[in-house]
């Protein structure tokens, strides 16, 4: 007889069945309906284009044309001789020293050598996911909290809650002040964890932030730290979008800011990734780097659950280590998300759609407020709104909400995963969603794009789509598909 184990949920463990990971919220929501229905130009152009996967697909050929003429790294040779006895067995999770150095280089390279890294004070995890997980678990006990700025990264409640236990108390900011971060909102949080009668462990910041695409400014980083030496508790800056910071000089690492006191280095720790600015999410490469001896040893024996592979830190060894590549890839590949950035605040602009004003990511933070036509400025408009741009105008974008921010009308809104003709596509269809929008909500149609030559591309099954118009491109000068 065949049992039925998913019937049962008893069979199952508590935390088996629990949902605080978060994976029935409208960003993962979002993400299976595009599953069932993906956007190709070719098969299916009238499917939903994903915008809500903060992915990099913007330099894949500067790595693959790397790899061209190191055939050494991938061919697990080293001058020409195989190393793969070595690699096969190497099980030690300290990592490869030859990785560790390079990674250390490369985060150094990043934040312009205003930081040095020393190798033996990073534990390499598989991606940043992991690494945040492990650093609750070094730093929190169940039902311990750690204060987030909202908006946060909805991925948060699966990667710092549903395992550990631990709590997070959003710090609520407000688009007031372009929603920075501030000593009025990191006390109210506090207070309100203390209500809850939950002891606080630590504050965790994204820097540059998902998913506003900004950086934290100096100043701000500084009142964080003040706050954290005043409470007396941990600060985690989640470093992973570091690389996509493309206004010279807007990043800041806490790193660079942090008092030389060994009581506050003990207290701060940065976690990174390749995920984003390298666009390589599935070789799982991530890192917790921390001056404080207790948490660099419990988080290199925790990382037995969740190591990268010997073969990628080899290949990765050989890239990173590369400092011509490393130095050309970072340039090119910031210019690339800025042009990719332009082409949506503008696309955005020309239907009356604003954006906070962005310096890093691979995302916009952009508000849709005045599309919200049903239950005017509330979450249940927003809802409603997400629901008509994911299933009649084909977008898949996030909801605000999913990010636990706090005004309805936002969007986080990804540009850099896809290229720049479905970029176009995405736009028309947001255009003929807002005129029709705006022309029934009896306010003036908007003003037209000046008439530009049909890109080559066509989509003529996309007049199938309620809001899908025929291609006609925002602006004839882009550079052609990358
Ligand atoms: C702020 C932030 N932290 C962590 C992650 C997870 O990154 P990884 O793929 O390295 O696990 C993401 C992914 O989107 C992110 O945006």
């Amino acid at each position: 007889m065949v049992s039925k184990v998913a019937d049962e949920p008893q069979m199952l463990s508590k935390k088996a069945g629990c949902n605080s990971h978060g994976q029935d919220s409208s960003y993962f929501l979002g993400w299976e309906e595009y599953e069932k229905n993906p956007f190709d130009p070719v098969t299916n152009p009238t499917g939903i284009i994903q915008m809500g996967l903060a992915e990099n697909q913007l330099s894949f050929d500067l790595v693959e044309d790397w790899l061209e003429k190191n055939p050494d790294a991938l061919g697990l040779r080293r001058e020409g001789a195989s190393v793969l006895r070595e690699l096969a067995l190497f099980q030690d999770y300290h990592g490869l020293p030859a990785f560790k150095n390079a990674l250390a280089r490369f985060m150094s390279e990043q934040r312009g050598y205003k930081v040095a890294f020393a190798p033996s004070n990073i534990v390499l995890t598989a991606g940043a996911t992991s690494a945040n997980e492990a650093l609750m678990f070094c730093l929190a006990d169940q039902g311990d909290a750690f204060l987030i700025p909202t908006p946060y990264y909805p991925g948060f409640d699966r990667d710092l809650k549903w395992r550990t236990g631990a709590e997070i108390v959003p710090v609520h900011c407000t688009s007031g002040n372009g929603f920075r971060v501030t000593r009025a909102a990191l006390d109210d949080a506090y207070r309100r964890a203390q209500k809850r009668r939950l002891r606080v462990k630590g504050v965790l910041i994204t820097n540059p932030s998902n998913p506003l695409g900004t950086a934290v400014p100096r100043a701000d980083l500084e009142m964080i730290l003040d706050f954290v030496a005043a409470k007396g508790i941990h600060l985690v800056s989640d470093e992973i979008y570091s690389g996509t910071a493309f206004v010279p000089d807007s990043f800041v690492s806490v790193l660079e800011v942090l008092p030389s006191t060994r009581a506050m280095a003990d207290r701060v720790h940065v976690v990174y990734s390749l995920s984003k600015d390298l666009g390589l999410p599935g070789f799982r490469v991530g890192a917790i780097y921390s001056s404080n001896p207790g948490v660099v040893s419990a988080a290199t024996k925790m990382s037995s659950f969740g190591l990268m592979s010997s073969q990628t830190q080899h290949l990765l060894a050989a890239l990173l280590g590369d400092k011509d590549f490393t130095r050309k890839y970072l340039a090119e590949n910031k210019r690339r998300i800025r042009e990719r950035r332009d082409q949506l605040v503008d696309g955005l602009k020309e239907i009356g759609i604003a954006c906070l004003d962005s310096n890093a990511g691979l995302f916009c933070w952009v508000d849709m407020g005045h599309l919200m036509t049903q239950h005017g400025r509330s979450f249940e408009g927003e809802m409603a709104l997400w629901k008509k741009v994911v299933f009649e105008v084909g977008l898949n974008i996030s909801p605000g909400s999913s990010c636990h921010c706090r005004e309805p009308g936002w969007f986080r809104v990804c540009f850099a995963n896809m290229s720049a003709k479905t970029l176009d596509v995405a736009m028309q269809r947001l255009r003929a969603f807002v005129e029709t929008t705006t022309n029934s909500k009896g306010g003036s149609a908007l003003r037209r794009a000046p008439a530009a030559p049909a890109r080559s591309m066509s989509c003529p099954l996309a007049m199938n789509m309620k809001w899908a118009l025929r291609l006609t491109p925002v602006s004839a000068d882009r550079k052609a598909e990358r």
